[in-house]
């Protein structure tokens, strides 16, 4: 996820170099929010000229970009008494990872107005056009340059707007979500942020003690262009004077001020989030929706976008922000893993959105459309990963093979390497993997790239080596996953995978009923996470009280539920150091029931599928043998409830269609595995002996 950083100081001496560190340092507190690429903006030499140095990669490499410079390219010791600068981290969205996408993105070649940006302008295309046919030229493939240009446009017809004012008029023109930093050599040392539905906030560093711990909202009444843009464009667009209307309520801005009323030293720090922030200042504001920020001078102001609704608060606190770095991010969780595990409402949401038309049961993945009937005509579908990326592999096949009618196979990596499995130019290659960099994954793919088969990725990181090298593919849109224990692109995986043979197969008229079934089902999975996750607390306890002694587990499922007992024995050795094995469930009888007794813990599959009574089977055996399993099954059912007194625990999840109920049973063995490694004090963000990202064979 994009990251955003601004700094401004005004009459506080700082050289370039000092400004410079400032930017990079607060890039890389943003680090942890995952990012392909970089940039930084800064005054140039002359007061009309903005300097621009962005790089694809780690903040590194940009920081060794800077310094890679020499004093007459980038003299770091000139000093800025007043200065106003602006930094980003950028997760690929439209647009490939390409320096020239990075952002800052500047409106023209001479960087007249330099913008950042997170989020997703909607009408894009439509602006783009428009700005095109008034003689713009666009150099990069972002959303982000039309804000760029439009600043560029508006201002040029009326070069008199106040840059607050200006901010206003490009904003009644975007549509979608934005946190959004511009600078102008127009305007010199100011900075006006704005967002809608991507968090801001700003901090302020001052020697003085604030007179007042708040920000008056300044309001008035300006009238948003009525006309649709594209269609009939605005006002604002064709030249109006971008004047607004009259001011309905004065207020007073943010100043410090020394004892004579003279201005006072002060520094502003703009950031997507505080940990980028709180190194300098514990002093933060947080910036609702439709703010317009507006630092001049050492003031700041508070604009509205819109005219003042009854019972809106029209001031803004500024807080004094108690939190240490670690504990920021990670919010109110003591892992990444357990924050991770506890996003997979949201997570499996993002996957879908935009995707599926839940209305008229249509699943539209954008990556792979133009490659779907070549897809469609191959002989195989070939599925290749890694870890959990392979369980997420396994917990789909069989949805993509029923819909399909295209048999599948599925790889691990390093295994279908060793084999030098033949690959066919009719077969289609489907690589699975989280960070799109696993050394065993790649090697596979170029593998098959060189026998011409059709490759796919569906991967978790935009830029990343499969997700370029692949024909085609989808991203899960699952955000950053920091803690080693795979989790959220499980789930994410899962969906994206069945989203896949729903697209395959969407032509088929006779399995509508059953794409309709698994499309409703897909719809309440995010709340039927949610109330999985409610088991927490009985999890925690079980893993307290019972299984935190034992050396062994193993974990029985069959059918959709064999990767679901796969991922959880997994989940469970990697995190709690514990041995845990899954186990077919048909394959008890041939050898694995003679490790059961009364203290082995056995973990039970047996939701609602077509296979529940075999399951029952199964674990009727485990009983007769003393065993005490704990059984995952649906809510009421009246086979097991019965059953108390014979089993460890129960855990109730909700009823879905089977072939999604692999993602609502894996959260509480996501969950058993992190309150084990817990109890047994392991650090669960690093355990031993993993990284996140295996580059290695
Ligand atoms: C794309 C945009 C998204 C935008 C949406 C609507 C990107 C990364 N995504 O999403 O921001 O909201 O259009 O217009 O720009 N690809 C591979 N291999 C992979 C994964 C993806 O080649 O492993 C390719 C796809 O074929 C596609 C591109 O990357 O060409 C983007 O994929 P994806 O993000 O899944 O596409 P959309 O969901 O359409
Ligand atoms: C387990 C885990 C690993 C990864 C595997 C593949 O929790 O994280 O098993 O799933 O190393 O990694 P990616 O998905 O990045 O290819």
């Amino acid at each position: 996820m994009c990251g955003i950083f601004g700094y401004v100081n005004y009459i506080v001496d700082k050289s370039r170099g000092e400004i410079i560190d400032i930017l990079l340092d607060g890039l890389q507190k943003l680090e942890y929010r995952g990012y392909d690429s970089s940039g930084i903006a800064i005054k140039g030499d002359n007061p009309n000229e903005t300097t621009i140095i962005k790089r694809v990669g780690k903040v590194r490499v940009l920081k060794e970009e800077i310094a890679s410079r020499t004093h007459s390219d980038l003299d770091r010791s000139k000093i800025f008494n007043s200065h106003a600068a602006i930094a980003h981290t950028r997760w690929a969205t439209h647009g490939s990872p390409l320096t020239v996408n990075c952002h800052p993105i500047g409106s023209d070649p001479k960087n007249d107005f330099v913008v950042i940006h997170n989020g997703i302008i909607t009408n894009y295309k439509a602006l783009k056009s428009l700005l095109e046919s008034k003689g713009m030229v666009f150099v990069t493939e972002t959303d982000t340059e039309c804000i760029a240009k439009l600043f560029k446009h508006i201002y040029d017809q009326n070069p008199n707007i106040d840059f607050n004012q200006l901010t206003k008029q490009v904003l009644y023109e975007l549509e979608g979500s934005y946190g959004l930093l511009v600078m102008s050599s127009h305007y010199p040392n100011e900075v006006c942020a704005t967002r809608k539905g991507s968090p801001l906030l700003l901090g302020v560093k001052t020697d003085r003690k604030l007179t007042v711990d708040f920000v008056d909202v300044e309001y008035e009444d300006t009238k948003k262009s009525e006309n649709n843009f594209g269609l009939s464009p605005s006002a604002a667009l064709n030249g109006g004077n971008g004047h607004a209307g009259l001011r309905t309520t004065g207020s007073r801005a943010f100043l410090t001020e020394d004892q004579d009323g003279q201005p006072s030293p002060v520094e502003y720090f703009l950031a997507s989030d505080p940990s980028s922030v709180i190194k300098h200042t514990k002093k933060i504001l947080f910036l609702e929706d439709d703010d317009i920020v507006h630092i001049h001078d050492g003031e700041l102001k508070i604009h509205r976008l819109n005219s003042k609704q009854i019972g809106e608060e029209t001031k803004r606190q500024i807080q004094d922000f108690e939190m240490e770095l670690n504990e920021l991010m990670k919010g109110t969780y003591n892992h990444f893993m357990q924050k991770e595990i506890f996003e997979q409402p949201e997570s499996t949401f993002n996957t879908m959105r935009g995707r599926i038309d839940f209305d008229n049961y249509k699943v539209t993945l954008g990556g792979l459309e133009q490659w779907m009937p070549l897809i469609r005509r191959s002989r195989r579908i070939l599925m290749i990963a890694c870890g959990t990326s392979y369980h997420s592999c396994l917990a789909t096949r069989s949805i993509i093979e029923e819909l399909t009618e295209i048999p599948v196979s599925v790889e691990l990596a390093s295994d279908f390497l060793d084999r030098k499995s033949p690959v066919f130019r009719d077969d289609s290659c489907v690589f699975v993997s989280q960070s799109g960099e696993t050394a065993d994954s790649m090697l596979a793919l170029r593998y098959c790239i060189e026998r011409g088969a059709i490759t796919v990725g569906v991967v978790n990181s935009v830029g990343s080596s499969i997700s370029r090298q692949t024909n085609c593919g989808v991203h899960i849109n699952a955000g950053p996953e920091i803690g080693v224990a795979s989790t959220k692109a499980y789930t994410s995986q899962y969906i994206a995978l069945v989203m896949f043979a729903l697209s395959l197969s969407s032509d088929s008229i006779g399995r509508r009923s059953r794409h309709e079934e698994i499309l409703k089902g897909l719809q309440k999975i995010p709340e039927q996470i949610s109330a999985v996750l409610q088991l927490e607390e009985k999890i925690k306890k079980l893993c307290n009280d019972h299984l935190n002694k034992q050396k062994s587990l193993l974990l029985l499922g069959r059918g959709y539920q064999y990767a679901t007992a796969l991922e959880g024995a997994l989940k469970i050795k990697e995190i709690s150091y514990m041995h845990s094995e899954g186990v077919l469930a048909g394959e008890l009888k041939h050898g694995v029931l003679a490790l059961v007794d009364k203290d082995l813990p056995i973990i039970a599959f047996a939701t609602k599928d077509s296979l529940f009574p075999k399951t029952m089977s199964a674990i009727e055996q485990v009983i007769a043998r003393d065993g005490r399993p704990i059984i995952i099954c649906n809510e009421n059912e009246g086979t097991i409830s019965g059953m108390d007194s014979k089993t460890m625990a129960i855990l109730e999840v909700p009823l879905t269609v089977d072939c999604l109920q692999g993602l609502l049973n894996v959260i509480p063995l996501q969950l058993i595995s992190y309150w084990l490694a817990v109890s047994r004090g392991i650090d669960v963000d690093f355990p031993r002996n993993l990284a996140k990202s295996v580059t290695v064979e």
